[in-house]
């Protein structure tokens, strides 16, 4: 089993450095707000897009230590992910998370858009006055792109005639482009040649659709007690994911039509909710999600053939391996 510290190890260091650059980012002189972003931020998650910044940096230096602006850009795409997760949660009314309450359960929703408005102007700011505008510009770009996938993905909440292309087009713009991103922003903040900085935007996008289609395999299969947030959330927000997705497309109209209706259910009715999930995991539903899954892993393996050996290159290998076996 791989596990994530042993995935970080190669930028342990670094990634103590980088609470020390976030902590020194968001220093208020309003107490409240201090307290807001401290709550925001303290429980770290899994810090995966600091991760991939990180590894993909120490790929152009191996053995040696990553520099100020590798640690810029695991700020940047950190706290990009931080202010949309906390912002995601307000759109989805969600009351849990990373275990906890989550912001807007906590202080209100219009706290929570603030809090999370706040995170980004100060990262933004943070990365202009350590002097690394190109790897803002470049980080900064992917917050556009976050927010045209949450408006497609709300567009298609509830809709029946929600695609496998559809679904694509989404994770690639609310999850994927963002670990993309990420590790472009590894090497760009290391120098690298473009043909690498463009081959690790490439490893981030296949990475993030494969981590994005095993959250959406954990919300079926996992409870909330390992995830920290609650699970069949998608279902109750009437989000077709791949799972649901994939039996649809091997279904007769008939069954099509009781699945969508179900689905219609499963928004105040917890019963809608376990029957359709079962329905689902009972059709091969998961099964099918966990081969287009495993698709991308491979092609985000393929991006680091031919790159000399390097613990970060294992790391970015196992993460790959991570993402398919974790359960949170
Ligand atoms: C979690 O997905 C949410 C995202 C991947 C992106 C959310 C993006 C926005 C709210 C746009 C605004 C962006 C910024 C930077 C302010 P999910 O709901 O599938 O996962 P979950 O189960 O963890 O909630
Ligand atoms: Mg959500």
């Amino acid at each position: 089993m791989v596990t994530l510290d042993a995935i970080r190890k190669p930028v342990a260091e670094a990634l103590e450095q980088l609470d020390a650059t976030i902590a020194q980012a968001f220093v208020s002189r309003i107490a409240p707000a201090a307290e807001m972003v401290d709550y925001g931020l303290s429980s770290k998650g899994k810090r995966i897009r600091a991760v991939l910044a990180l590894l993909a940096a120490s790929l152009e230096t191996p053995g040696a230590a990553v520099g100020q602006r590798a640690l810029t850009a695991a700020m940047c795409v950190e706290m990009i992910h931080a202010a949309s997760l906390i912002h995601d949660d307000v759109i989805d009314e969600s009351s849990k998370r990373r275990g906890r309450m989550s912001l807007n359960a906590l202080l209100g929703s219009h706290n929570a858009v603030v809090a999370g408005d706040y995170i980004l102007a100060r990262t933004i700011s943070a990365g202009l006055e350590r002097g690394h505008s190109d790897i803002v510009a470049h980080t900064a770009a992917a917050i556009a792109t976050l927010c045209e996938g949450e408006i497609l993905q709300s567009l298609h909440a509830r809709r029946s005639d929600t695609s496998r292309a559809d679904y694509l087009e989404i994770i690639g713009l609310k999850t994927a482009s963002l670990m993309a991103v990420s590790a472009s922003a590894g090497s760009l903040a290391a120098e690298a040649p473009q043909q690498r900085v463009e081959a690790m935007h490439r490893y981030g996008y296949a990475l993030g659709m494969a981590f994005q289609i095993k959250d959406d395999i954990l919300d079926y299969t996992a409870c909330d007690a390992t995830t920290g947030k609650p699970s069949h959330n998608d279902l109750r927000e009437g989000k077709i994911t791949l799972p649901l997705i994939a039996v649809l497309e091997n279904s007769a109209q008939q069954r099509q039509s009781q699945l969508l209706e179900l689905l219609c259910r499963c928004r105040d009715d917890s019963e809608a909710v376990a029957a359709l999930s079962g329905e689902v995991i009972r059709s091969g539903g998961i099964a099918a999600a966990e081969t287009a899954m495993q698709s991308y892993a491979d092609a985000a393996r393929a991006e680091l053939e031919g790159l000399p050996d390097s613990p970060a290159r294992s790391a970015l290998l196992d993460l790959c391996t991570y993402t398919g076996q974790r359960e949170r």
